[in-house]
């Protein structure tokens, strides 16, 4: 069942964080249902403007919707992810979205008020909520100083501000990570004194870490002793910061890289043991069960597993 983001966020606040993991296609959304019924985990789908043209966005609608007969226990919010005006604004008229994100963290605070705002005007009107930028994610590599660093970070004052001028329902932070399979190097991590100072400043407020994927090394090493040439050493997000970020107020945690290594790993192994195949069916039917129990254990970690009874009875309460 599609639900709005809100009655998600309502339920997951200050408690646990939602997964958010993006889709592409098919297997991904059999996996995804499949392990977030496992766990018992209310969940979003995202879709990126990539994911929207890398076929048709009417499949991938019809492929959720789909998912959603097939699964009728599940309960989840559809989301557009990094959206820009165009795209949002496209969203938010087709009536299949439960939220859309407005990514204009690239502009100007003014320009990214303004930008925002007009995307959350025009997505309230129809009930349907909006997660908005603010800071740069994505700076932190290993030539990245920490004060540069720190200027890329979110500025918990200007985030306050940000929200009342904007008027939206919740807001990716830049807390450190960053998006892809290269994220932080040395003792880079998640800045928990920011997190901890927008909090205090927006009591309640859902807050959104994109760039969340692990990394796991063991994902890397596999992918390269199959024929892969991905670079080892890179860390992502530690999995055991996911809960205390949740409590926090990081209500929504964004994980993509992480499902593109399993897919990977899946397929380089299996044409790498078996070079006299060519069928694409059970390469897919083995990352369909291995993107399962990949959600089931990240749902673990984010403390969703176990929630679904709970978020659908406050769901259907407040409907
Ligand atoms: O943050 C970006 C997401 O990982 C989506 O990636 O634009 O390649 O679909 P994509
Ligand atoms: P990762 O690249 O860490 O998976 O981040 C995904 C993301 O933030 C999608 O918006
Ligand atoms: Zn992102």
């Amino acid at each position: 069942m599609i639900v709005p983001t809100r009655v998600l966020f309502q339920h997951a606040y200050g408690k646990y964080a939602l997964g958010a993991y993006n889709i592409n296609n098919l297997e991904q959304a059999m996996g995804l249902f499949k392990g977030c019924i496992d766990s018992q985990a209310p969940f979003i789908i995202q879709i990126s403007k990539g994911a929207r043209s890398y076929t048709d966005k009417r499949m991938l609608e019809a492929i959720i919707r789909t998912a959603d007969t097939i699964w009728p226990d599940a309960l989840f919010a559809v989301h557009l992810d990094h959206g820009d005006e165009e795209t949002a604004m496209e969203c938010i008229a087709s009536g299949f979205y439960s939220s859309v994100m407005i990514d204009a963290s690239h502009e100007a605070f003014e320009g990214n008020v303004a930008t925002s705002k007009r995307v959350v005007d025009a997505a309230h009107k129809l009930g349907i909520s909006v997660e908005a930028e603010l800071g740069m994610l994505g700076g932190v590599e290993e030539h990245v100083s920490v004060s540069e660093e720190n200027a890329c970070l979110t500025n918990p004052a200007e985030a306050e501000e940000f929200v009342a001028q904007t008027g939206c329902d919740s807001l990716a932070c830049a807390i450190g990570t960053s998006h892809g399979a290269y994220k932080f190097s040395g003792s880079q991590g998640i800045h928990f004194d920011v997190l901890r100072e927008i909090q205090r400043r927006l009591p309640g407020f859902p807050l959104v870490m994109h760039g969340s994927s692990s990394v796991p090394p063991e994902e890397v090493s596999r992918i390269n002793a199959a024929g892969g040439r991905l670079k080892e050493g890179a860390k992502g997000v530690d999995t055991a910061q996911y809960l205390p970020s949740a409590k926090l107020g990081v209500c929504k945690v964004n994980i993509d890289t992480d499902g593109r290594l399993v897919w990977c790993r899946v397929h380089r192994e299996h044409f790498a043991n078996k070079p006299e195949d060519f069928d694409l069916r059970p390469p897919g039917k083995t990352f369909m069960a291995e993107y399962g129990k990949f959600i089931a254990g990240r749902n673990v970690l984010l403390g969703s597993a176990g929630q679904l009874e709970g978020a659908r009875e406050h769901a259907l309460a407040t409907a």
